[in-house]
């Protein structure tokens, strides 16, 4: 094959992939238990499927039985013949995240075959949730029974969950997931976003040919035929111009048509509903598709059960009109006459119809700080229960362990969590600070450890019971106050409370502290005795981290000559930190090392290499670049790192290796994705949160830029250079006063001026990072003046130009709702007021959400390779 004939090839491909990305923008097309990480193009519909792994973690894939598969089912839809069965777990929620966000108008389609998957023949039944609100209760003729329920509805938030509840009549499954944005301006009559349509009926009318599905629809609903006996259908061949509004019914259904067979009498729609306090809406699809002459004329009326409900109103040639009803049809029975008016020469028409029921939402999605903070609790402890979809919604299937608060008007609080006997490991976790209507709170028989923090004092009227656990240090005297005025209960466990021997003897006089404590007098003894644990443990503290110092120290430090050995005696020089120059080195066993030698001249140098000495033994974290020794050998000081291959972020971002590619002409196939940017942020707040809320005490970075995150062979990130870093005394909520040290353009204005810092310095710092990702743009913007990238960015932001802010060299492949979500995060994180920051947990939480919006755009756009073939 030649060169030219291969690239025409690939220039073929290339667009075959942009105009199938371009049509089904948006859509998500789920086929529920396919094997993993398996994608398809239906041919039948041209839609790509994917598995659903990355849609929900449980359930289990199942095959229907061979007997109502292909080919004994020749017909069967691809998508069906497989499913994802819960037998686990009493709500199970796939979680889609559409990508005109929250507010933006979808229609979701949900497929279940029973197929005897399970060999019981035993048909289930079950209840289909939109969020908390019920959609559908799931019920089967018989195996082969294709039940198909579709709804339009708004988003109310940005993820949406739909929700299989096993209401005790077996165990509940889906087949396929469809989720297809809608144009907003359109279905939204009354009703607005205080429910949901639910279809009813949809039918091509005077249906002669066609699939009525994608690609002849862009929003993929499916019309199915309908005639009836007494109906003429009329049709045409020339085109019907759909764009006159939002509904775009596609031409070949609007090409054809039905009339009465006697033209004189009406065009009646009839049907009917068991709960006669249904609410329908009807959409009536238009178009004349006769050429009428003169003196000839088409105008009808449309009338409800007898009532006018519109006219008269006259189709226009060849262009598709859109009626619906303003105010609900209600009622068990319904009959929708179409009547000429006395003027029109011809019988009425109607090219096609949608029915559907209104569903009012009755229940709201939790209190939004409540799950955020029960969000970042699942993370923190990796609660390994099925937790899915709204921790408190539906009513009576929140999450196991939680209990809500229900209230017409407001949404659900969470007012107890019980984590009872849940191998919980750490500390106690700061966000459940967050939880502000907890009421009880039990966290009893873990293995959690720390203090009992402070903030648990701001709750209300709380309850807890933190027995069965190892945790240690001291109560905090606001806590024993409010338990000595009866305001909250508190039931801790006696051993925990020292962990020396020396300790054991004293334990009974503490515990258990409960509301009954009132005497001042006891309070005072135990204020007296934990003041005798606390100086003793102090200075046992000291004693053992003094043994544990040189111990770890032995096995890390090596010397001088070693160093000159490992480093091949300073042959390769791969960077310059501030303090010093960067090598590399080989260890031993072959694996690579960046070996960082402090610069003799510097006098403050030698201060900072012992901080950083000494933080990295203490520190562990995949997201933090990993210690591997040090050399202190007389006056030679050296840090030994694991050598990560792409160097650092900066280097990476930055243009002349671009151009230089560029001017190789080498495909630069290392520019960095959105979404490895994202992965790259989130890798890199997940070491600062670490340092922030998984270190006792607390860590403040102070020198956070996008030199010092360096990347490994496979980009993932680590933060790296703790030169700087300061150990927060306390609870992380003071701030130390220090000489204000950083790097200019990362450095937080408010800890410039104030020369106090806190942990809100770090966020400032990657907000600016994060804002490095997303531009492609130095922090200082080498422009005549030196611009900061703030500055740079505000006209921009201020007119909403999107195009100009991304990097360039992402070409637009991106999904723009990911980056204005990651820009706010951005620009949360640098206000100049550091009150107003977000801590590094929400950061990381709204970044995750950014990727996952960039994968479902990644996963909708681009199908794989093999699909076209
Ligand atoms: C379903 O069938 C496919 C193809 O025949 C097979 O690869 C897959 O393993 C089956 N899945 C299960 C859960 O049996
Ligand atoms: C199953 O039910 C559907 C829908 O009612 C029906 O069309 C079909 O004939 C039934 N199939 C069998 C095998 O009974
Ligand atoms: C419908 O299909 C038949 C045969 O498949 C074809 O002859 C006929 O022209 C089609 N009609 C329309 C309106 O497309
Ligand atoms: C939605 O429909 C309205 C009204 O028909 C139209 O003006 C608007 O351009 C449409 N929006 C999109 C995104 O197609
Ligand atoms: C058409 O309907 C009118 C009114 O219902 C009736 O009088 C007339 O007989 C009908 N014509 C035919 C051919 O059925
Ligand atoms: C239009 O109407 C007039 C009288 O009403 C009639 O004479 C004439 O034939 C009609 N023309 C057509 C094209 O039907
Ligand atoms: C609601 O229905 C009324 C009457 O059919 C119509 O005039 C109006 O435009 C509709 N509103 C929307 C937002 O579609
Ligand atoms: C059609 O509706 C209009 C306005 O609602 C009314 O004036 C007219 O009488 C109706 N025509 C018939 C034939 O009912
Ligand atoms: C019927 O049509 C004539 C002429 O087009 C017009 O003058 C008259 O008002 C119309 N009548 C009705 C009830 O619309
Ligand atoms: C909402 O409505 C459903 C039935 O549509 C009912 O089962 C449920 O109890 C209602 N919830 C509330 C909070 O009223
Ligand atoms: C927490 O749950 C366990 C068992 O699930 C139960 O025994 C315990 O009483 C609960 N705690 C509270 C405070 O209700």
């Amino acid at each position: 094959m030649s060169m030219g004939s291969f690239l025409l090839l690939l220039l073929c491909f290339a667009l075959a992939v942009f105009v199938r990305g371009q049509i089904q923008t948006g859509f998500i097309s789920i086929d529920c238990g396919a094997i993993e990480n398996f994608n398809f193009v239906d041919t039948d519909t041209g839609i790509s499927y994917t598995s659903d792994g990355s849609f929900i973690n449980t359930g289990i894939n199942k095959n229907i039985s061979a007997d109502y598969a292909y080919p004994s089912n020749p017909t069967l839809p691809l998508p069906l013949s497989d499913l994802r069965s819960f037998p686990q777990g009493n709500k199970n929620c796939y979680t889609l995240t559409p990508t005109a966000g929250r507010g933006g108008l979808n229609l979701i389609r949900a497929s279940f075959l029973y197929g005897n998957y399970d060999g019981e023949n035993k048909l289930p039944e079950f209840d289909l949730y939109l969020d908390v609100n019920l959609w559908f209760s799931v019920k089967f003729k018989n195996a082969s029974d294709i039940v198909t329920t579709e709804i339009i509805s708004f988003a109310s938030s940005d993820t949406i969950y739909i929700c299989l509840v096993n209401t005790g009549f077996g165990t509940p499954f889906i087949s396929a997931l469809e989720l297809r944005p809608l144009n907003g301006s359109i279905y939204n009559n009354e009703s607005g976003t205080s429910g949901s349509l639910i279809l009813f009926d949809r039918w091509d009318i005077g249906y002669l040919n066609g699939s009525g599905r994608y690609q002849d629809d862009i929003y993929d609903r499916i019309w199915s035929p309908y005639r009836s006996s007494s109906w003429d259908s009329i049709s045409t061949t020339s085109g019907v111009d759909i764009s006159g509004n939002g509904y775009r019914a596609p031409p070949e259904v609007m090409k054809t048509a039905a009339r009465p067979g006697n033209g004189s009498e009406s065009l009646e729609l009839y049907w009917t509903s068991t709960d006669r306090n249904s609410q329908f809406y009807i959409y009536m699809y238009f178009a004349e598709l006769e050429q009428l002459g003169r003196n000839q004329s088409r105008e009808f009326n449309v009338s409800w059960n007898g009532t006018p409900l519109f006219g008269p109103f006259i189709p226009r040639y060849l262009f598709a009109t859109t009626i619906s009803n303003s105010r609900a049809l209600v009622g068990g029975e319904h009959r929708i006459s179409i009547y000429k008016t006395q003027n029109s020469s011809f019988p009425p028409i109607l090219n096609a119809v949608e029915i559907f029921i209104f569903k009012q939402s009755n229940e709201s999605l939790t209190y939004i700080e409540d799950v955020d903070a029960i969000k970042n609790i699942r993370r923190t402890y990796q609660v390994d229960r099925t937790w899915m979809g709204d921790p408190c919604g539906p009513k009576n299937y929140s999450w196991e362990g939680l209990k809500c608060s229900y209230n017409d008007s407001n949404p659900p609080r969470i007012i107890s969590l019980n984590l009872t006997s849940s191998s919980l490991t750490g500390g106690i976790a700061a966000s459940i600070a967050n939880l502000s209507s907890l009421e009880t709170l039990d966290l009893s028989n873990n293995n959690l450890s720390g203090t009992v923090p402070e903030f648990l004092e701001e709750l209300p009227f709380l309850k807890f019971l933190l027995k069965g656990n190892h945790l240690s240090g001291l109560v905090p005297a606001a806590l024993l106050d409010k338990s000595k005025a009866e305001l909250l209960t508190l039931i801790v466990d006696d051993q925990n409370l020292c962990t020396s021997n020396s300790c054991k003897k004293n334990k009974k006089v503490i515990v258990p502290i409960i509301a009954s404590v009132t005497s001042a007098l006891a309070l005072l003894v135990i204020l007296i005795i934990i003041w005798r644990i606390r100086r003793k443990r102090i200075s046992e503290r000291a004693a053992s981290n003094e043994e544990g110092k040189t111990l770890a120290s032995k096995e890390r430090q090596f010397t001088y000559a070693e160093v000159v050995n490992i480093t091949n005696n300073f042959q390769t020089a791969i960077g310059k930190g501030g303090f010093g120059t960067v090598y590399l080195g080989n260890m031993k066993d072959g694996t690579q090392v960046a070996v960082k030698m402090l610069s003799a001249s510097s006098s403050q140098g030698s201060k900072e290499f012992q901080t950083e000495a000494e933080l990295l033994m203490r520190v562990h974290h995949r997201n933090l670049a990993s210690f591997v020794g040090y050399c202190d050998d007389k006056n030679n000081l050296a840090l030994i790192y694991e050598y990560m291959a792409n160097g650092n972020l900066k280097d990476y971002l930055s243009d002349t290796i671009y151009m230089t590619m560029l001017w190789l002409q080498i495909e630069p196939a290392h520019t960095l994705s959105w979404e490895t940017r994202l992965r790259i942020a989130i890798d890199a707040a997940q070491g600062l949160e670490y340092l922030h809320h998984g270190c006792k005490p607390p860590i403040i970075h102070r020198d956070v830029k996008s030199a010092n995150i360096l990347l490994s062979e496979s980009l993932d990130a680590k933060i790296a250079d703790f030169g700087l870093s300061k150990v927060i005394p306390g609870d992380g909520y003071s701030h130390v006063s220090t000489t204000v040290m950083g790097t200019r353009g990362y450095l937080d204005p408010q800890y410039y001026i104030s020369q106090r810092l806190n942990e809100k310095s770090d966020v400032y710092s990657f907000g600016i990072v994060l804002l490095e990702l997303i531009t492609g743009q130095p922090a200082i913007i080498k422009t005549s003046d030196h611009i900061h990238i703030l500055e740079w960015l505000r006209p921009m932001l201020e007119c909403g130009e999107i195009k100009g802010i991304v990097d360039q060299r992402l070409q637009g492949d991106y999904d723009v709702n990911s980056v204005w979500k990651a820009l706010e995060v951005a620009m949360a994180c640098t206000t100049p007021t550091s009150i107003q920051r977000a801590t590094m947990s929400l950061v990381l939480t709204e970044l995750k959400e950014c990727l996952a919006m960039g994968l479902a755009r990644e996963r909708a756009t681009r199908p794989k390779d093999g699909d076209l073939l």
